[in-house]
């Protein structure tokens, strides 16, 4: 009734983990932020107030927003030697692989005693991580296109610096349009935590080892990567892409039902959710605001995805699964409406919950006696059995 997610405390000895961060109720389609819903979050507040709410727990003042948005704007550059980090991954590199390796090198940079216990080193590494995420995602995508990076603006604000940092080039003026701007905003306040989702659970497990923060937001990257998770996004629009057309819609929706073909409906379904992500709500009609702003009729791959859905939710098998769209099944068209590659749609999703991430890395940290995670199993193999010598086997 507290909206605190307790595990069952015969889990404890798993590591399992309490939690006041995120609340979700799956069957109602309900996303809390520390009480907030993501619906509030997204339509009446900034990235600033959504990301002092996840790491303090309270929306911040005035006061207190201003002196977080100057102290996570003031460190996002980056070290001048990282940036030779990036020359040595061949031309192609996945942007994600690039991430995975140059968050867990951060350490190296960012002298941070090993100690988790000192609050104000944990602090330091949380503002530090949130502030230069966005900064390494540009320099992987300007160096994967062979362009000059470009280095962050403290006159611009989180989402702005992101596209400014993208999309700018040294050679002609780049304005930030506001209306992107907001959209990438809001895009960043849905993504920013989901509650003990495989990344975040990652990340639990190896902060609980009291590795250092780098390392467990860079194995955080590594799992958000995969298609059942935040790949999901990037996987969605080649769905859409594959697909192409309305009329191959039914031949789409009959190989997702086949138990033998192991092609899914990308973007739908949920481990949690059993009826409508309240976040892919929110993305549709960010995706529709940003083609209105951009005065396209429409996007043919928003029609597809749109008739796509129609035809699911009408379909028993989705109905009976509850089977509905996730907040990968939007994501992909709006990024690319704003521009961006899809080769960075699950970067993007990774600069955003780099916020739930090391909130969650906070409070695990601070928990009075840190206990190392320690997942059970069910064991369904040879209990002891003699050895048997190599001639005599058969
Ligand atoms: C994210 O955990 C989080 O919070 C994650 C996330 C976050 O913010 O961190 O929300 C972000 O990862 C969203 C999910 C993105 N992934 C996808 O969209 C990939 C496509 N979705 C599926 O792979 C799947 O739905 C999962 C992985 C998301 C969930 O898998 P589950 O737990 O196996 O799904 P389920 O148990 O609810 O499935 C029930 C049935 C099964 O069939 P039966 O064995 O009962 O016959 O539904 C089927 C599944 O095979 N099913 C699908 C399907 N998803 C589930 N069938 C066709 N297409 C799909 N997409």
């Amino acid at each position: 009734s507290t909206g605190i997610c307790t595990f069952d405390p015969g889990f404890t000895s798993t590591g399992a983990c309490q939690s006041s961060i995120t609340f979700i109720d799956g069957n109602k389609g309900i996303l809390l932020y520390r009480g907030y819903t993501v619906d509030d979050l997204a339509e009446h507040g900034d990235f600033m107030d959504s990301c002092f709410l996840l790491l303090h727990g309270e929306l911040p003042t005035e006061e207190q927003k201003q002196c977080f948005a100057r102290e996570v704007t003031r460190h996002t550059m980056v070290h001048e030697q990282l940036l030779r980090f990036f020359q040595g991954f061949k031309h192609d590199a996945h942007p994600m692989a690039i991430m995975v390796g140059v968050v867990g090198a951060l350490s190296a940079f960012y002298q941070l005693s090993a100690d988790i216990g000192d609050p104000q080193q944990r602090e330091k590494a949380c503002m530090r991580l949130i502030s230069k995420m966005p900064t390494l995602a540009a320099i992987a995508y300007k160096t994967s296109i062979g362009q000059p990076i470009v280095y962050p603006r403290n006159d611009l604000s989180y989402a702005e610096n992101f596209l400014h940092m993208m999309f700018a080039l040294p050679s002609e003026r780049f304005e930030v349009d506001p209306v992107m701007a907001r959209a990438m905003e809001v895009i960043l306040i849905l993504h920013m935590d989901h509650e003990q989702n495989a990344s975040t659970s990652t990340v639990r497990t190896a902060g609980s080892s009291q590795a250092n923060p780098f390392a467990a937001i860079a194995s955080g990257i590594a799992a958000l990567w995969g298609p059942a998770h935040g790949g999901a996004n990037e996987a969605v629009l080649r769905m859409l892409e594959k697909i192409g057309s309305a009329d191959k819609i039914p031949e789409a929706i009959a190989r997702a039902k086949n138990k033998s073909d192991p092609f899914r409906l990308m973007g739908f379904g949920h481990r949690v959710y059993k009826t409508y992500d309240p976040r892919a709500k929110i993305m549709r009609k960010v995706c529709h605001d940003v083609l209105d702003h951009l005065g396209c009729r429409s996007d043919p791959l928003l029609e597809v995805a749109m008739e796509l859905e129609r035809v699911a939710l009408s379909d028993e098998y989705f109905i009976q699964r509850h089977l509905y769209p996730n907040v990968d099944f939007y994501s992909g068209i709006t990024l690319r409406a704003l521009g961006i590659p899809i080769s960075m749609y699950t970067v993007l999703f990774a600069v955003a919950r780099t916020v739930g991430w090391v909130s969650q890395w906070k409070e695990m940290a601070e928990e009075p006696v840190p206990r190392i995670s320690r997942p059970r199993q069910m064991f369904t193999g040879h209990m002891q059995r003699p050895y048997v010598p190599v001639e005599e086997r058969a």
